[in-house]
């Protein structure tokens, strides 16, 4: 691996702290500091930013749309990254070495076959797949480097289910950094891991499921040369609470009814929560979304949690349980999302109380349908990310989601994550093991589209057409 010479990057330091998360703790920290959990009482932490009283959200607004403009032709970062976009929202100076692979930026569709599957009048869906490596996690990437290089880290480390280890390996490279990939042996795409070998990570395939290279990273992070990059890590929801805005941005400020995304290790549904927080604390928009979770049901020990929740107390989201009941066996063929133990639950919990927002789950059948379902929208994405319109379609059966809401899923990942899923579906031979049990489920494909094997001549082709026509 080549490494970076060690050493900070001078940079302005800018406002803002790191803060525990637990309300009875509330110890804050530098954001130069090197910490993990909170050091007190091992809570997560979160940033705050300061920004100055001097500044005019109407005057930040305008900035963001100029530097948009400029993407045509301009070659500065804070035009052509739609993280660094937003910069006075960030916890960093304007001369911090800003990392990116002009990441964000990313399409926000209409997708009426899948309104329609919802039973709804009209659904958006925005396709974080479009990033650098396929993923949203390159909007939290670009953070995270652009911090680890500050401090003067070496190796950059994180777990991974396949996306964060790509984005971390081609950011890394992009700034220098050693990567180091701890991955759940067997269990991770073929693509992902073709992509974390080409940008040249130091790949460690693990003998165990994502939660034990989770767990595995949070112990090499005591060591001062390793810096973790998972979603744990609070510059990386600095990174991706961006997707907030640039949707916000995107709907013209008109701010949707409901937000939909799906639920791994959590980070995601955090920094969507804060970023709207925070655009609501400045008065830039005039009502938080609602902000609904959806995890897949063999691994869903948030939507387990929030089934039981007193709401009365909780109300507010101020006051969180102390403990999640772990999945000991996380089940889903959406490897995403197959996280048992999930880091960032009480700050997702937090956002979706907050948000007023559900936590369900949903079945491996309803995520194999929804995703042929926006593959007919002509979009695609990975099976987790097809999770939001299964969990759409439940809530709006169940009435929490009205007929003509204003709604909005956040697809976290590109379609060619998992050829092997799609064509599994298509053919009809998709099924899942559990690997406890042996229990062999196979799932029907409701809008299978197999290949026709055909003779070579121009009549087959078209009675082969026909057929498909008349059908
Ligand atoms: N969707 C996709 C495509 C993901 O890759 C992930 C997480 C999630 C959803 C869940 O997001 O963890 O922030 O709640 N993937 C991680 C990884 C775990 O290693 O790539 P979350």
């Amino acid at each position: 691996m080549a490494g970076r010479p060690a050493g900070a990057a001078t940079t302005n330091a800018p406002p803002g702290a790191q803060r525990c998360i637990n309300l009875a703790c509330g110890a804050t920290y530098g954001l130069r500091e090197r910490v993990q959990l909170c050091p007190r009482c091992g809570e997560t932490l979160e940033i705050v930013c300061g920004l100055p009283a001097s500044a005019d959200p109407e005057l930040m607004r305008k900035q963001w749309t100029s530097r948009r403009a400029r993407r045509a032709w301009s070659d500065d970062p804070r035009d052509l990254s739609g993280v660094w976009r937003y910069l006075e929202m960030l916890p960093f100076a304007n001369d911090a070495p800003f990392v990116t692979l002009f990441e964000g930026n990313t399409p926000l569709f209409d997708a009426p076959r899948s309104a329609a599957y919802c039973g709804l009048l009209r659904l958006r869906l925005k396709h974080q797949g479009y990033n650098p490596t396929g993923s949203f996690k390159d909007t939290g990437m670009a953070a995270a480097m652009t911090q680890a290089v500050i401090a003067g880290a070496r190796t950059a480390v994180c777990a991974s289910t396949g996306n964060t280890a790509a984005s971390l390996a081609a950011y890394a490279a992009r700034c220098g950094l050693e990567a180091a990939i701890l991955l759940p042996r067997g269990q991770v795409s073929p693509p992902k891991l073709a992509q974390s070998l080409d940008y040249g990570a130091l790949v460690l395939e693990i003998d165990g499921n994502f939660d034990v290279c989770m767990r595995l990273v949070q112990e090499l992070g005591e060591d001062p040369s390793i810096y973790v990059a998972n979603s744990i890590n609070p510059f990386r929801i600095e990174g991706q609470k961006t997707i907030a805005f640039e949707l916000i941005e995107q709907c013209q400020w008109r701010v949707p009814d409901h937000i939909v995304v799906p639920g791994g290790n959590m980070g995601n549904s955090t920094a969507l929560g804060k970023g709207f927080q925070e655009l609501f604390d400045l008065a830039m928009i005039d009502r938080l979304p609602r902000l609904s979770i959806i995890q897949a049901e063999g691994a869903a020990p948030l939507a387990r949690l929030f089934a039981r929740l007193d709401f009365n107390r909780q109300r507010g989201g101020e006051d969180i349980p102390e403990k999640l009941e772990p999945v000991e066996n996380p089940q889903t063929l959406a490897t995403a999302i197959k996280i048992g133990a999930p880091v960032s639950w009480k700050k997702a919990l937090r956002a979706v109380l907050r948000a007023q927002g559900q936590i369900i789950s949903v079945s491996e059948q309803e995520i194999a349908d929804a995703k042929a379902m926006i593959g007919r929208d002509g979009i695609g994405c990975e099976p987790a990310s097809a999770a939001t319109v299964a969990g759409i379609k439940k809530l709006a059966a169940a009435g929490q989601i009205a007929r003509n809401d204003d709604v909005v899923a956040v697809l976290t990942g590109h379609a060619l994550k998992d050829p092997d899923y799609m064509i599994g579906y298509h053919e009809g031979t998709l099924s899942l093991t559990s690997v406890g049990t042996k229990a062999h489920e196979s799932f029907a494909g409701t809008f299978r589209n197999p290949p026709r094997r055909v003779a070579a001549t121009k009549a087959a082709i078209l009675s082969s057409l026909e057929r498909q026509r008349s059908a």
